[in-house]
């Protein structure tokens, strides 16, 4: 079994002096959510998502070895400072954005202890989302998969100099476990079509410390998968996911909610190789609701969602009644919705959104995403 020692780097060599890499990921909603944590970003129970193809962060990382004066003149204490200290400019569609800084500078220090070259270079961040800034989409698990990407693409040049080939299962798998300690879900965005993170008896390889691609089979209705995206609400969430996963700590329905996970997920599994859409919508609403119901039975209690991701939910059961169209909700930590469905209904699914829900979005704001490969090199 894969344990954390795996994932830190020992080679030492220090041979490349500048370059740059750019990697896009893209976001991923959960089916079986990802609700409650342990230490050092363990989830309390495992969860699966689609990964998506349009909602992406575009992020080129460039790297420059850090030099240090070590004439005697100079004094230890200012030599420690320099090489002790994680050195990084953050642009953000190309302008220094500060308030960034501190996410990356927690993230650097969370992964450290298995990157521990990322003190001998200076770093320029340039990100960009393909979504629509402050859309309410949280852009934490694309930014920090297209970034882990990036640091992996250094550790195997590194490792390359050293005259170690860094297999492709390894260089995968560390990013997934680099993007998790930046932001749990971002190891999710790693790889495409289907991702499960978390322990499952019944998932094959599956991990704690890293998302794996569904290993078992798929029926051909999940091919192409649909989600419109719509956009309610844009502003600041009230409560963010680190204070909601923390006060999974000693909720009143945590066993229970954590042991429902690992069931839904033994269920899913088996309608993804049944293709039985209606069992499909039953889980994925299901859990969307029961995210939700945790939220408003933790202490302090709290809800995320607004009016009118009610009226959307409540017209798309009216719509699936009435149609037999098998399309279904699903929601984050906010109160977009997300409308899944497949790829042979999706013109009369527009159709329904045009006519029906885009007067519910925030300035009729809405995206439209399809199931998706994962992380892309650029450059
Ligand atoms: O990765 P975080 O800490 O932002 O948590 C994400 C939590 C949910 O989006 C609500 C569920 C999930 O599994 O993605």
């Amino acid at each position: 079994m894969i344990t954390e020692k795996d994932f830190v780097f020992t080679t030492i060599t220090n041979a490349i002096e500048k370059g740059n890499f750019q990697w896009s990921a893209p976001s991923n909603i959960a089916l079986v959510k990802y609700w409650g944590k342990k230490d050092q970003q363990i989830p309390a129970n495992p969860s699966i998502s689609f990964t998506l193809n349009h909602c992406k962060t575009i992020t080129k990382l460039a790297f420059a070895k850090k030099h240090f004066d070590t004439s005697p003149s100079l004094s230890t204490s200012l030599l420690s400072v320099t090489t002790d200290t994680f050195s990084f400019d953050l642009l953000f569609e190309g302008k220094p954005k500060e308030d960034f800084k501190p996410k990356i500078q927690k993230f650097f220090e969370r992964i450290e202890k298995y990157c521990p070259y990322l003190k001998d270079y200076h770093f320029t961040i340039d990100t960009e989302n393909t979504f629509p800034h402050s859309s309410g989409i949280a852009s934490s698990a694309s930014g920090m998969a297209a970034l882990a990407m990036n640091i992996m693409s250094l550790e195997k040049e590194l490792s390359r100099n050293f005259g170690t080939e860094m297999t492709e299962d390894f260089f995968y798998q560390k990013a997934s476990f680099l993007a998790r300690l930046g932001s749990g879900s971002a190891c999710r965005s790693i790889k495409g079509n289907i991702v499960v993170w978390g322990n499952h008896a019944e998932i094959e390889g599956s991990s704690d410390l890293f998302g794996v691609e569904f290993p078992a089979k798929i029926h051909e209705n999940f091919k192409n998968y649909q989600d419109t995206i719509l956009l309610v609400d844009k502003g600041e969430k009230q409560v963010s996911s680190t204070v909601g996963h923390d006060l999974m700590h000693n909720h009143p329905f945590a066993e229970q909610r954590f042991a429902q996970a690992h069931d839904n997920l033994a269920k899913i599994k088996i309608i993804f190789e049944t293709g039985n859409l209606d069992e499909f919508i039953q889980i994925v609403e299901s859990e969307a609701l029961t995210l939700h119901a945790m939220m408003m039975t933790s202490l302090p209690y709290f809800i995320l969602m607004k009016p009118n991701t009610l009226e959307i939910i409540n017209t798309i059961w009216k719509f699936r009644t009435e149609t037999k169209i098998p399309i279904c909700f699903t929601l984050d930590a906010g109160a977009n919705v997300h409308i899944l469905y497949p790829e042979n209904v999706r013109e009369h699914v527009l159709q329904f959104i045009k006519d029906e829900l885009v007067g519910y979005c925030q300035n009729g704001n809405y995206i439209c995403d399809t199931i998706g490969n994962g992380s892309q090199i650029l450059t």
